[in-house]
């Protein structure tokens, strides 16, 4: 279990685009946080600092009081377990291959080039295997997978880091309704069972309301909205997404989207990875 603390962070790229105006959050250690936001918001943006893939313009990022930087980078990023929304995996390879490259940040150089003979690493991925449900897969070429079991693979990889933090950008969104929630439930356990801290960024508001402790909502870089997911009203998905043509959307696309069944088409994407 880790605290996460997000100081004064704030994000300008070097073409002058500022993602992120200074944000402070402070998120307690074991919680299910779910960052809400339109395109553009900085979503991605946060998650990326996060994990120390971007580097904040000002403020810190501290998990347990230690401050996020490059000395420590690399031990602290082996922490954190990250989940994409392009699952992100050598498709020619194998699924255990896979989830254990989760496991080169323990270790460095000659190491890492052997660290399929470890026999601890193996039964590690065995048992990240049966926990994402995948055991009958471990030897078959990830890209033969579903998206589903794509995004099982991904999430099997972040275990296999016995990771405090997991940060997931958009997992769900190249799955139908029905895998989403697969999907969300598996996340959910780790969060709940293994107390990892979990900062996921969805554009279903249903999904928030399902899943999260607290709601983080994000409008062209600034924080509109922090707090339980009770509170998630109406007004404050207003706020989050505004009048126009985003407001819309997430009574729409993004609101009614899990009230049916016919979303799909995407069950069978296979990333391309
Ligand atoms: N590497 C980059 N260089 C320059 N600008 C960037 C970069 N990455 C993102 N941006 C810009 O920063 C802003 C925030 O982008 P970000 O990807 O964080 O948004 P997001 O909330 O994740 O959006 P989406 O829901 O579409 O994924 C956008 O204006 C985007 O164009
Ligand atoms: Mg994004």
């Amino acid at each position: 279990m880790s605290r996460i603390e997000i100081a004064s962070v704030s994000k300008t790229y070097d073409n002058g685009v500022a993602a992120l105006k200074p944000i402070t959050v402070d998120i307690a250690a074991g919680s299910f946080v779910v960052l809400l936001g339109p395109s553009g918001a900085g979503k991605s943006t946060l998650l990326r600092t996060l994990n120390g893939l971007e580097t904040p313009s000002t403020g810190e990022v501290r998990i347990d009081g230690e401050v996020l930087g490059r000395a420590n980078l690399r031990a602290m990023r082996a922490r954190i377990g990250m989940v994409f929304q392009q699952f992100n995996l050598v498709g020619r390879l194998n699924v255990m291959t896979n989830v254990l490259c989760g496991r080169l940040g323990k270790r460095s150089g000659l190491g890492s080039l052997f660290f399929l003979m470890r026999r601890s690493d193996l039964e590690r991925g065995h048992a990240v295997l049966a926990r994402v449900g995948l055991t009958d897969k471990a030897w078959e070429r990830a890209d033969r997978l579903s998206g589903g079991q794509q995004q099982r693979v991904g999430i099997g990889r972040a275990l296999a880091q016995e990771p405090a933090v997991l940060l997931a950008d958009e997992p769900v969104s190249n799955l139908d309704p029905a895998t989403s929630r697969e999907i969300m439930d598996l996340i959910s356990d780790i969060c709940r069972r293994d107390g990892v801290t979990t900062i996921v960024s969805l554009h279903q508001v249903e999904l928030a309301r399902r899943y999260a402790d607290r709601v983080i909502g994000l409008n062209d870089g600034n924080v509109v909205f922090d707090g339980p997911v009770g509170d998630l009203t109406e007004e404050v998905l207003r706020r989050i997404y505004g009048d126009g043509e985003d407001g819309g959307e997430y009574g729409g696309e993004y609101g009614a989207e899990y009230g049916g069944e016919d979303e799909g088409g995407h069950g069978g994407d296979v990333a391309d990875a």
